[in-house]
């Protein structure tokens, strides 16, 4: 694989004027790269961001054929751009092009791209602490024929943009609605897949909840409408009895790779943790009765972020303002990462390219 460069390094921190909050302050380049029926990937191209030309019979605009991962790249204290385990996502892609009958980007090709896009446009990322250089690459399929069947092409795009929070109230902790009519994933279904049809699904759900007060779903299991699942965007930990607690992963929850983190983490700090079943009732029973003390959602955009009210079917459920455990991971994810706590697991990579210069 080639990297074709076509368009000038950035140049400029962007950002800097007005909060980049979260989706919207892209970098200037993107990569592009297609995939030929019968003939593969083809070399990639460093592009300047611009609209692409699709079929409008496209099969990811009928189908939903696609497929995304969310992924930073973060200045350190040295000023250096590092990536936060890339082979993670590289892998999960893998994974979510698997179960969408898709043809998988090689890990190592992936996270070469993902390097050489971060220190083509790295200079977009100034040393605001709280910035990050967020990185989307998307892979769908581009055939224009009407059948339902895995398209022959695909083109795969990687964007980049500066962030900051990802929920606009910033440190203030989040109001969660149960969602007691809709599902977000079944057993069997695609709900371990980072594919664009789980989000649209999760949509309605998420106005209502806005639309009750609240910023995000928290999602249940399908068959027994009992146990918690994931927000849809962010894994969801709480803490009862003084342990960490996380469902299970299954076909039904994103693997988060923030989730497996913080797990490999709690454990390092001897905080004892479990993954395991977690009904709502134990969780609501255990915010009235004081065990339970921490409710949190984690992600890459989310980092981790506090949940302070969970609300079913009209109640609320206030938790703690104080939440040590979420706070002390927080800062110990958040410190490798900008490189002011040791590395010890070796999750970061710098993020000039190797193979491809
Ligand atoms: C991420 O955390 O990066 C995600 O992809 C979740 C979301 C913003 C869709």
């Amino acid at each position: 694989m080639q990297l074709h460069i076509l368009t000038d390094p950035a140049t400029t921190p962007l950002g800097l004027d007005v909060d980049p909050g979260f989706g919207e302050c892209f970098t200037p380049g993107m990569i592009l790269r297609d995939y030929e029926p019968g003939l593969g990937w083809q070399d990639a191209r460093l592009v300047p961001r611009a609209p692409l030309s699709i079929d409008p019979a496209a099969v990811a605009l009928h189908y939903g054929q696609s497929i995304f991962e969310g992924m930073k790249a973060y200045r350190d204290t040295r000023g250096e751009l590092v990536l936060f385990r890339p082979e993670a996502n590289a892998e999960r892609m893998t994974l979510s092009a698997e179960r969408m009958a898709m043809p998988p980007i090689p890990v190592a090709e992936f996270t070469e791209l993902v390097k050489a896009f971060v220190a083509h446009q790295g200079a977009c990322l100034s040393d605001d602490p709280s910035h990050a250089l967020y990185l989307r690459p998307i892979t769908f399929g581009t055939d224009g024929v009407l059948g339902v069947h895995p398209s022959k092409a695909y083109t795969f795009v990687l964007l980049g943009m500066i962030v900051s929070s990802y929920f606009k109230k910033g440190s203030k902790g989040l109001r969660l609605r149960v969602e007691d009519q809709y599902v977000r994933a079944v057993k069997g279904g695609t709900g371990a897949a980072k594919t664009a049809g789980n989000y649209a699904a999760s949509l309605l759900a998420q106005r209502k909840a806005v639309e009750a007060g609240c910023d995000q779903v928290l999602w249940l299991d399908a068959q027994h409408r009992e146990y918690i699942e994931e927000l849809g965007g962010m894994n969801c930990f709480t803490v009862l009895d003084g342990t960490l607690v996380t469902p299970p992963l299954g076909d039904t929850i994103l693997a988060g790779i923030t989730r497996d983190t913080l797990l490999a983490l709690a454990r390092h700090l001897g905080i004892p943790t479990e993954e395991r079943p977690l009904p709502l009732s134990e969780v609501l029973d255990g915010i009235s009765s004081g065990r339970t003390t921490e409710v949190f959602a984690t992600g890459t955009a989310a980092v981790i972020s506090s949940v302070a009210e969970l609300v079913w079917k009209g109640e609320t459920f206030r938790l703690p303002d104080a939440q040590p455990i979420a706070t002390m991971l927080k800062a110990k994810l958040t410190g490798i990462q900008k490189g002011t706590e040791p590395d010890t697991m070796h999750w970061l990579t710098h993020a000039q390219p190797t193979a491809l210069v």
